[in-house]
């Protein structure tokens, strides 16, 4: 259960990358043992994804943010483990919801058994995140619930259509924050608190980990479009299956020339229902790779990396800052 190379650290010294390495393995360990349960299909069922992989990038960031303001204690592991969990859980109720057939290369939890069972068990996730998190005391609480909530809303506005006297972009970009960006901040605003910063260290990496999570999501969104499924693990097209759109896709809307046929076509497409018309698909993702839209979106997923990137520089120098950043360019090129 290593990381995947998307997400390793290239350029990280030797004594960070043993640290790092130590920190993971404690954090695996405790995920494998907390979704353990007595009840064999439980057991089964909510080891499913983990079994699986994942990239574990947010307990990574935890580990990071710890070793940038102090060190790794216990708390941090716990933290770790309770923002991986929550993560774990959204992913199973993300699936239903997206109805999405295969996650982290396998069968999603949904396709594998039932939408109740990937519902249940989502849940039941989620309290073993939440029971993880209150050996942390009652902020940890708080944020955590905080979080939960934000993530929810987001999710529940992505299934919903822009209200008619928003601008879509700005919305879109709210929902990104919400669904992905919070979690991300936690686990980042975590690491900070258990590991030893002081209270302006955990401010930086919070605000650090909201625009890394959103350039994170933002980079997800370009997969859906770019990316091969045999790399990402996901169905390329499932955001234009489910008619939801992502920014490539509001700047095709907001600057398309309906004279030009291929723009009259794409425009055609993704006003169409998509769900079950993979001819369509296929079509609109070609016509999609090759607008200058995409490049757009490219470019501001790096505009938001680099806002990231500024707010490290409210923390002291150390490896792990120098990681932190190495982690922003990451997340903007990777492609699963
Ligand atoms: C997928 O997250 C859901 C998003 C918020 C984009 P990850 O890309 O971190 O998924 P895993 O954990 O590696 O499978
Ligand atoms: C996932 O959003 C967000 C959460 C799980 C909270 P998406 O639906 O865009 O992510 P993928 O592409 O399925 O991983
Ligand atoms: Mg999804
Ligand atoms: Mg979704």
């Amino acid at each position: 259960m290593t990381a995947p190379p998307v997400l390793a650290l290239p350029g990280v010294t030797p004594a960070l990358a043993e640290a790092l390495a130590a920190a993971m393995a404690r954090v695996d360990r405790l995920l494998v043992e907390t979704v353990d349960h007595a009840d064999p299909f439980i057991a089964e069922a909510s080891g499913h994804l983990l079994a699986a992989g994942g990239k574990r990038f947010r307990p990574t960031l935890t580990i990071l943010a710890a070793l940038a303001c102090g060190e790794v204690t216990d708390e941090v592991i716990a933290a770790a483990v309770g923002v991986e969990l929550t993560h774990l859980a959204s992913l199973y109720h993300d699936d239903v919801m997206d109805e999405a057939l295969v996650r982290r290369a396998v069968p999603s939890v949904n396709a594998a058994y039932d939408n109740s069972t990937a519902i249940l068990v989502g849940d039941l996730l989620f309290g073993k995140a939440s029971e993880l998190i209150a050996g942390l005391g009652p902020e940890a609480v708080l944020i955590q619930a905080q979080t939960f909530v934000r993530l929810c809303e987001g999710q529940i506005r992505d299934t919903l259509p822009c209200p008619p006297d928003a601008d879509p972009i700005a919305y879109y970009l709210r929902v990104l924050a919400d669904k992905t960006g919070v979690l991300v901040a936690t686990a980042a605003r975590y690491g900070a608190m258990f590991g030893g910063g002081g209270p302006e260290q955990v401010e930086v990496l919070r605000t650090y980990g909201e625009r890394l999570g959103m350039a994170f999501q933002l980079a997800d969104d370009l997969i859906d479009i770019a990316s091969d499924g045999s790399v990402s693990g996901k169905t390329p097209g499932t955001d234009l299956r489910e008619g939801v759109d992502t920014l490539a896709v509001l700047y095709v809307k907001a600057s398309s020339n309906p004279a030009d046929p291929a723009d009259a076509r794409l425009l055609e497409l993704l006003d169409t229902d998509l769900g079950h018309d993979e001819a369509g698909v296929h079509e609109a993702l070609t016509l999609l790779r090759a607008h200058p839209a995409l490049a757009q979106a490219k470019a501001r997923t790096r505009e938001v990396g680099d806002d990231a990137l500024a707010a490290l520089s409210g923390l002291p120098p150390s490896d792990a800052r120098v990681a932190l950043a190495t982690l922003v360019e990451q997340v903007i090129d990777r492609v699963g």
